[in-house]
């Protein structure tokens, strides 16, 4: 499997709050990949570096080969690659095929679903296209078609959640980055919701960073994953393995 995403070494700041450092991790083409950690720990912090919504202080992000992020102070030393392809700002790096589904969903509230679904093509610039798409994400979520024209301050948690992935989904990314997509919701709907990460990442070919808190069903839904506390990486490996890890296991899945 090629490299689609690749991390190295970066580091972020919130003044003078160190949240990330010197973090290294990679998702390979056509994986779901995993990162598990406390309240607090950085996950966040990860994909909004990755999308270019907090600098690097260090390091590096690449993405399909390509320099997407680089910490200011080595924009000379890369003065090549910026040369090349430019350091991405988010619509750019959205451009490329990375879309994220933020923490808590962050809906448009006052917007109906389908008003929503375009909001999430707002670059796709085909209206063909967009509305091509639509009726794929209608097709996929059944119940988005029958609520499409209501408010979507009017949905479940679980509907909005939904409605936040097929947003994403709407430019047609590579990767798609989620953060905490079971968060505040009942089990049955999580389980729900992962059935439909699974189908997005087999069917669709769309390859899978995801961020979560409740670790067993990360490690359960991923291949490989990351475990971070405070900011840095602990543990990575197949999440199979870190299921069974004793470290794991006390920490995260409460035994
Ligand atoms: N905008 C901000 N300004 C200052 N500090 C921040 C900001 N955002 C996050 N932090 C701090 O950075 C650290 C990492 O936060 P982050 O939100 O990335 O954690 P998280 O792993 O996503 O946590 P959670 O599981 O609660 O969502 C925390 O100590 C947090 O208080
Ligand atoms: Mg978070």
């Amino acid at each position: 499997m090629s490299e689609l995403l690749r991390i190295d070494d970066i580091a972020v700041k919130y003044g003078n709050i160190q949240a990330l450092h010197g973090v290294s991790m990679k998702v390979d083409e056509g994986a779901v990949v995993s990162l598990i950690g406390a309240n607090g720990a950085g996950k966040s912090t990860l994909l909004k570096a990755i999308v270019g919504l907090e600098p690097l202080v260090s390091g590096s992000i690449q993405f399909q080969d390509s320099l997407i992020a680089v910490a200011a102070r080595d924009t000379t030393q890369h003065f090549r690659f910026r040369k090349n392809h430019d350091i991405l700002t988010t619509d750019k790096i959205a451009e490329q095929g990375i879309a994220l589904v933020p923490e808590g969903r962050r809906v448009f509230a006052d917007m109906t679903v389908e008003e929503n679904l375009d909001m999430g093509a707002f670059m796709v610039r085909d209206d063909k296209l967009t509305a091509r798409k639509k009726e794929e994400m209608y097709e996929f979520f059944p119940i988005l078609k029958s609520r499409r024209k209501q408010k979507t301050r009017s949905l479940s948690g679980g509907e909005q959640q939904m409605m936040a992935i097929a947003r994403a989904l709407m430019s047609s990314p590579r990767l798609l980055l989620l953060d905490e997509p079971g968060l505040g919701l009942a089990p049955l709907i999580i389980q729900d919701i992962f059935q439909k990460i699974a189908l997005i990442n087999q069917e669709d070919n769309v390859t899978v960073f995801l961020v979560e808190q409740n670790a067993k069903i990360a490690l359960r839904a991923s291949t490989h994953g990351y475990v971070m506390e405070n900011g840095r990486i602990v543990l990575s490996g197949p999440s199979e393995m870190l299921l069974e890890d004793p470290k794991v296991r006390a920490a995260y899945l409460g035994e």
